[in-house]
């Protein structure tokens, strides 16, 4: 059948936007194809979004979105689909996009009161020593990935150990899980503590083997990305080799810390004295670029800034974190307005949670000065991040011929948020589910049509094949 083009909603300029319609044609029969009603918020820009009301999001047996539409345009033969799903007035939203994140330190969320150093001596670097065990790298795995999902986040950036065994069984349970991911194995060859210090050329060996094996997996959802945790635990060999391993692997990433406290930046500064910066560091050992993502970035001056921009590198905004570990504030405008690419990252445990709620709300919070609209938070937390890793035109959005990377949102699940809340203007649901979501708001989320979080067995049970 044919899908009608359709005019987008206004958003809250109260203008209609761009008449860049979010439907398509399969010019197939729709024996194959899933329906999902649901109100329909999909992210144009960071001033603008689709809205849907009523809508119906149409993915094919593969995953894809072939036509997010309003409903009435299929209401006549929706009974050809095969299935058919009925999210009511509740929202029906991308997945978020978390483009920072640290899988073996979620067992240890939430304890504070030391910054990023002492931080790392007293809680981090022994959490991870323990992922020597492969029993214990399981459990926490599959955690991880479980809580992603129960809170939304359909695909993340993220860290895990040193241990390649640990690193491999994090892809595997990714694998079986269902998210999307950008992983690697975390390298450390200087100033750790014995229990994380590896050699230089098994780092880079291990991590390249690991990055054969999983890089692209599962028709590209599986991503590597070379991980040197930061400068200060890094030689120049091992950033240096660092640098070749990725040149040499096309379309890999690199995921690191930038700047993120001004002790760090001070020690790097004596570690690295020839370098005129921190970003200098990584910047003379080819780690910046297309597909490199720098977690944090506080510290940077206006050459930073314009070496960033230039090399099409990507910054993580870790609020949450920023906040946790005092470590400073991100200059959010600033790196807006030389057009750097960003998303917005957990964290964990740097951040005390993995909600993406808890990082749009912070994000928010931190800026002293400035506004930062629900629509601008929201952008972030989906295509705004999705560009930042170069997967836009994949996810990120809800336009036809991307894949169906979405989730099921219902703020009216939690006391202090009016019961009546779907019924509210979309501006208003949105304000409502950032400043008090959290995991409880998510109701379902898919990855590739896949679903792999529900809380509710009737929308399953309502499944009409
Ligand atoms: N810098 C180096 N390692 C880490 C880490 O594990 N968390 C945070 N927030 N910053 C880091
Ligand atoms: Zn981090």
């Amino acid at each position: 059948m044919r899908f009608p083009s359709l005019l987008l909603k206004a958003n809250m300029s109260g203008k209609i936007s761009n008449p860049d319609s979010i439907n398509g044609q399969t010019g197939k029969g729709n024996a194959g194809l899933t329906c999902y009603l649901g109100h329909i918020v999909s992210p144009i820009s960071e001033s603008e979004y689709a809205d849907i009301r009523d809508g119906a999001l149409i993915v094919d047996q593969a995953g894809v979105i072939v036509a997010a539409c309003p409903k009435s345009d299929i209401e006549k033969n929706i009974s050809e689909y095969k299935r058919v799903i009925d999210y009511g007035k509740r929202l029906i939203l991308p997945g978020f996009v978390d483009t920072h994140s640290h899988l073996p330190q979620i067992p240890f969320t939430g304890r504070s009161g030391k910054t990023l150093l002492g931080w790392l001596d007293t809680y981090a670097f022994p959490a991870e020593a323990s992922f020597s065990n492969t029993t214990h790298a399981e459990k926490v795995a599959r955690w991880y990935f479980d809580e992603l999902a129960r809170n939304g986040t359909t695909c993340a950036v993220v860290f895990t150990t040193i241990h390649k065994d640990a690193c491999d069984i994090a892809f595997q349970t990714a694998l079986a899980k269902g998210s999307r991911v950008i992983m690697g194995k975390v390298m450390m060859d200087a100033n750790s503590p014995q229990s994380l210090l590896e050699d230089t050329s098994k780092s880079l060996a291990e991590s390249e083997e690991l990055c054969q094996l999983w890089h692209g997996a599962d028709n590209g959802r599986l991503l590597y990305a070379f991980t040197p945790r930061f400068a200060i635990t890094s030689s120049e060999k091992l950033l240096a080799g660092c640098g070749q391993v990725w040149e040499r692997n096309h379309g890999t990433y690199l995921h690191t810390h930038l700047a993120e406290t001004q002790d760090e930046v001070a020690f790097v500064a004596k570690q690295f004295p020839k370098s005129r910066s921190y970003l200098d560091v990584y910047k003379e050992h080819g780690l910046i670029g297309t597909n490199s993502v720098l977690a944090h970035a506080i510290y940077l001056d206006d050459q930073d800034l314009s070496v960033l921009q230039a090399t099409n590198s990507a910054l993580s905004h870790c609020p949450s974190s920023n906040f946790f570990l005092k470590s400073g504030t991100f200059l959010f405008r600033k790196v807006q307005k030389a057009q750097i690419k960003f998303g917005l990252g957990c964290d964990v445990a740097g951040g005390p949670e993995v909600s993406m709620f808890d990082v749009m709300k912070n994000a928010a919070f931190m800026q002293k000065d400035e506004w930062i609209s629900p629509t601008e938070l929201f952008y972030y937390a989906t295509l705004g991040g999705a560009r930042a890793i170069n997967l836009d035109n994949r996810i990120g959005n809800l336009k036809p011929g991307r894949e169906a990377d979405f989730i099921v949102v219902d703020p009216s699940c939690r006391t202090g948020v009016p019961k009546d809340i779907l019924e509210h203007k979309t501006d208003e649901i949105l304000s409502s589910m950032i400043y008090l979501g959290d995991d409880r708001f998510v109701v379902a989320s898919y990855v590739r049509g896949r679903q792999i979080h529900t809380t509710e067995k009737q929308v399953l049970a309502g499944v009409t094949t």
